[in-house]
């Protein structure tokens, strides 16, 4: 693997730093989905546990590299505290004097959280200065956020390479779900892609076809794989200036002998409103005012095989337009499908991405799948075969 584990490395009586990502939606500053803070809380309790002093280096939101108020950390630790059922103390600057006289004064068993990292501009810019600054504070690092290990920032990248650094429970957990799917899977190997555009998943689409042996389109993105093949899709979602790179993908599968699947029929509207009327057409036969906003329940049956006779399943981006019914129901019935090949020990089934894991709890199925996974950029980059900084930083 090439990477250590909280098993190899010592923390007895150490400072340890610890990247996590809480970057949690918020409302009037308070936390609406707790996730990624409950996700962490194995690794900081292992710390606590075996003697250590866990220092939480974090982001939150965008803020470019100034202080701005409303993306302090501070509202998080009742939360986290909440959590971890520890005191969580908070330093209102994750460098200098403020961490330093905040991390001196952390008491064994207790918690202290660090404002902020993207409110220094080295944060994004990998700063080495930054980087030292933040493992001056401690005398190793544990990198416990898979979900922003696409960055190279100071905190995520720089810092591993200044301290002794190893994985936190939630990464171990990350990379070896991921090496499960995509690294040495169990074949057959199928892969659903859906979500809006294909511009925006073109390298992911390329890889995929290299790697899997099945690759399920849907959503938006499958309307510009028809339009390429001369179908009519009405006033539907497609990238017309896309159809030269949708047959070059297509070719590519044939040549990897890659099984690509594309609706053979969909549920058209002439609104994507809650409770629209809508029809079911097979797929030539979309009318040409209307916009095709789900699979069809032929399609659906074509997908649901293809997850029994395939071993592994990795799933980014929903089959229609899932947040409003009754567009949801070929991405419900699809998840329930997995959800249950999972459950009998027939299939791995791992997903990311934020709108897979909105649709997969909206079906009801997030905790019957093999694994979900808490990224969505990084869960990304990391199925389209690039190497992520975060983790890169770890193998030495
Ligand atoms: C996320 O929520 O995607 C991660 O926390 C990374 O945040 P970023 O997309 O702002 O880098
Ligand atoms: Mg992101």
């Amino acid at each position: 693997m090439g990477w250590k584990t909280l098993d190899e490395i010592e923390v007895r009586g150490r400072v340890v730093l610890v990247r996590v990502d809480i970057n949690v939606p918020m409302e009037a500053g308070r936390v609406t989905d707790a996730t990624r803070i409950e996700k962490i809380v194995p690794t900081i309790k292992d710390i606590l546990a075996k003697g250590g002093k866990p220092v939480l280096l974090a982001h939150f939101g965008r803020p470019k590299g100034q202080v701005v108020p409303e993306m302090s950390l501070a509202p998080l630790v009742p939360e986290l505290s909440r959590a971890l059922g520890v005191p969580v103390q908070f330093a209102e600057d994750c460098i200098g004097g403020p961490a330093k006289r905040a991390v001196q004064a952390l008491v064994p068993g207790e918690v202290l959280l660090l404002e902020n990292t993207r409110f220094h501009p080295g944060e994004e810019k990998n700063d080495p200065a930054l980087a030292a600054s933040m493992a001056a504070l401690g005398e190793v690092y544990v990198n416990d956020a898979f979900s922003a290990a696409h960055r190279a920032h100071a905190s995520t990248e720089g810092v591993a390479r200044i301290l002794p650094a190893a994985a936190g429970r939630l990464m171990q957990a990350e990379l070896k779900a991921l090496e499960a799917a995509l690294g040495s899977p169990q074949r057959p190997l199928v892969a659903v892609v859906g979500g809006a555009k294909v511009s925006t998943k073109l390298e992911l689409l390329s890889n995929l076809v290299a790697r899997v042996d099945h690759l399920v389109i849907g959503g938006g993105m499958a309307n510009t794989f028809l339009v390429a093949q001369g179908v009519e899709v009405g006033r539907s979602l497609a990238e017309r200036e896309m159809a030269e790179t949708a047959r070059a993908i297509i070719a590519q599968a044939a040549e990897k002998g890659c099984a690509i699947h594309l609706p053979v029929d969909v549920v058209v509207a002439q609104e994507l409103v809650e409770g629209a009327e809508s029809k079911v057409v097979p797929i030539a036969a979309c009318p040409a005012d209307a916009m095709i906003l789900d699979a069809g329940p032929k399609t659906v049956a074509e997908v649901e095989h293809t997850f029994e006779i395939c071993r592994t399943l990795i799933w980014n981006g929903p089959l229609g337009a899932f947040e409003i019914a009754p567009f949801d129901a070929a991405t419900t019935a699809a998840a329930q499908k997995a959800a249950e090949l999972t459950r009998a020990g027939k299939l791995v089934s791992i997903a990311g991405g934020g709108d897979t894991v909105a649709a997969l709890h909206k079906a009801g199925v997030a905790e019957d799948f093999t694994y979900v996974s808490t990224a969505g950029g990084a869960f990304l980059e990391w199925m389209e075969g690039k190497e992520l900084p975060g983790v890169a930083a770890l193998m030495r």
